[in-house]
Order: structure tokens, then sequence, then C-alpha cells
């Protein structure tokens, strides 16, 4: 209900967002409460099973830190680089900061229950990822501090920390690769091993070598803004943010309903358009980008001029955003032809 009177008044124009916290601000509030009811649901869920394992420990932390993350984001400023600064603690840290601890924790449970290797070996690569990603990904916030009118010395932090930051998702790409090769593969569920794995190694190119590839301050200065932070970010979100729920749906609707989602092409297919799609996608933005900061901030072309001049890759991307698209709809149209719970399904089982 929040998100659909949010995107309502959005457009509408009644109320303005932020960059990135697009939401109209007086919802803040209602955004509390939602996050309130459901960390309420999710850990009493959790603290009612048997015993607390590291993995729910770690998930359980992301959610609670995301959610007093959020709080930084609804103090009011009136001086621009003030309320930037403390914007940037939501949304950087969020993404960079407390999503891998949810990514790690929904990865480890994933990893646990498909390859069947030892819950301790497992956990004891978390305790890494979780490591990594505090040290690197707190002060690594400092990328975004550059050029707001912040003091200098965050150059240095930023530069520093940030080039620290795709070491976390190197260690969660090797995780999964090498508990896959340690584990059983006797797990009949192969489209939840194919998205959990596929999520590991996408976050690890989009979120941190495609991250790495502009977060140093005098790479930085040129593509700041640009089509090259769109070209990270899909790639970054889609392997971080969906093909993990995709993969933890995957793997959970079986369970829930009895019904074998992954017992049929669709679910490959799905992931081969949607993967491939995305790699067109972010190829396109890419050399787009590359293309926009050599004209517009090192030749001085005039902002308009080079958005013509780099139209044919939109052409690009508008193709793969349909490969894309065609592999959404078929993960989709799976979901719905076997998500439902029905009498078949009790047969089955
Ligand atoms: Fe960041």
């Amino acid at each position: 209900m929040t998100c659909v009177a949010a995107i309502v008044a959005f457009h509408m124009n009644w109320w303005e967002g932020r960059k990135f916290l697009e939401i109209p601000r007086p919802l803040d509030w209602l955004v509390v409460v939602n996050v309130l009811a459901f960390l309420f649901n999710i850990l009493m869920t959790l603290f009612k099973g048997k015993r607390q394992t590291t993995t729910a420990l770690v998930l359980a932390m992301g959610l609670l830190f995301t959610a007093l993350l959020y709080l930084p984001g609804m103090i009011w400023f009136d001086n621009h680089t003030l309320d930037s600064f403390y914007r940037w603690y939501v949304v950087h840290l969020w993404v960079e900061g407390v999503w891998e601890l949810i990514m790690g924790g929904i990865l480890s449970f994933l990893l646990i229950k498909i390859t069947g290797v030892d819950r301790e070996v497992i956990e004891k690569w978390l305790y890494v990822i979780v490591g990594l990603t505090f040290l690197s990904g707190i002060l690594g916030t400092g990328h975004h501090f550059y050029y707001i009118g912040a003091p200098s010395y965050w150059l240095w932090i930023g530069a520093i920390f940030s080039a620290m930051e795709p070491l976390a998702f190197l260690a969660m790409a090797l995780f999964a690769i090498k508990m896959y090769r340690k584990g059983e593969k006797k797990h009949p569920n192969k489209t939840a091993l194919q998205w959990t794995m596929g999520t590991a190694i996408v976050s690890f190119v989009g979120a941190g070598l495609l991250g790495a590839a502009h977060t140093l301050p005098n790479v930085n200065l040129y593509t700041h803004g640009t089509l090259v932070t769109a070209a990270h970010g899909h790639m970054a979100f889609w392997g971080a943010y969906a093909m993990i729920v995709f993969a933890i749906i995957a793997y959970a609707m079986p369970n829930l309903t009895g019904r074998k989602l992954y017992d049929n092409g669709i679910t490959r297919s799905a992931f081969w358009f949607s993967n491939i799609g995305m790699v067109g996608m972010t190829s396109a933005f890419g050399a787009a980008g590359v293309a926009q900061v050599y004209m517009e901030r090192i030749m001085g072309v005039e902002f308009m001029e080079t958005q013509l001049e780099i139209q044919p890759h939109f052409l690009v991307l508008i193709i793969c955003a349909t490969v894309f698209s065609i592999g959404i709809t078929l993960y989709l149209i799976n979901f719905f032809q076997y998500g439902q719970p029905t009498d078949e399904a009790l047969i089955q089982e």
C-alpha cells in the first residue's frame, strides 16, 4: 500500500523525494511502520526455530541494520551538502553494506540446502564475507563524498576502501563455486542451483568489478553521473538483488507447494534469456558511457549533441532489454503455472 501511495504521489508531483530515495518524504513514516511490522514477522519466525544458526543471525542482522539505516535519510537539512552526505549513509550502506549481509545469509542457506556441504564449513566462509563487507563497505561510502563539497580527505578514504570492496563479492563467488565443487550434486532442484551460482558470479562482475571500474577519484572525476554508472548499476542490481530473489523463490516454492517448478525446460530458458539480455544491456550502456565521457568531458562536446551521437547504443540496448524481458516473462509464466498450491500438488507429493 505504501508503495502504491508513493508511486501515485510521485507521478502526481504532490511531494518530491530525492535522488535514489525517491519516495515522497511524508511517506517515510509509513515506511517505518511497514518495516517494523516486516521485521517483527521475520525475526519472530527466525527465533521460533529450533536453533539459531549463524546464517539466520547474519540475515537478521542485515534486516535490522537495513531498517536502522533508513533513519539518517529522514533527517531534514536545509544545506544540500549535508543532506547529500547523510543520504549516502542510506543508499551506500544499504547497497554496499547491509545488503551483502542479507545476500550472504540467503546464499549460505541455499548452498547448505542444495550442495549438502556441512553447515560448519559454509558458515566459516560466511564470517569471512561479513568481515570483508564491513572492512570495505563502511568507509567505502567515501566514494560518494568526492565532489559534493565534503572535506578532501574523503578522496583518500573513499579510494582505499572502495578498492577493497570487490573482495567481498569475489569471496562470495569463490565461496559458491567451491561449495558446488565440494557438494554431492545430487539435489534435484537444478534451477535453484543455477540461480544461486548465477547470483554469486553476476554480482561479482556487476557490483564488484564494474563498481571498481569507476570508483577511484581520478576516474570518477570524469565518469560521475554518466552512463558508465548505468552500466554498473544495471548488472549489479540484477546480480545482487534480483537473481538472489529468483534463487530463493526457485528453491522455496517447490517446497511450499509441492509442484515441481524445476522439472521443465522453461526455467533454463528464463535463466539464459534474462542473463544474456542483461550482459548485452550492460555492454550497450558501457559503450555509450565511455563514448559519452570522452565526448562530453574530454572533448567538451555539448550534452545534447553527445546524446545524439551515442544513439545507436540505445538501439542495441532496446534489443537486449527485449531479450531480458523474454527471460523474465518465462520465469513469471513458470511461476504462475506451477506456483499455485492445489490438490494436484498434494497428490504429486
Ligand atoms: Fe557506493
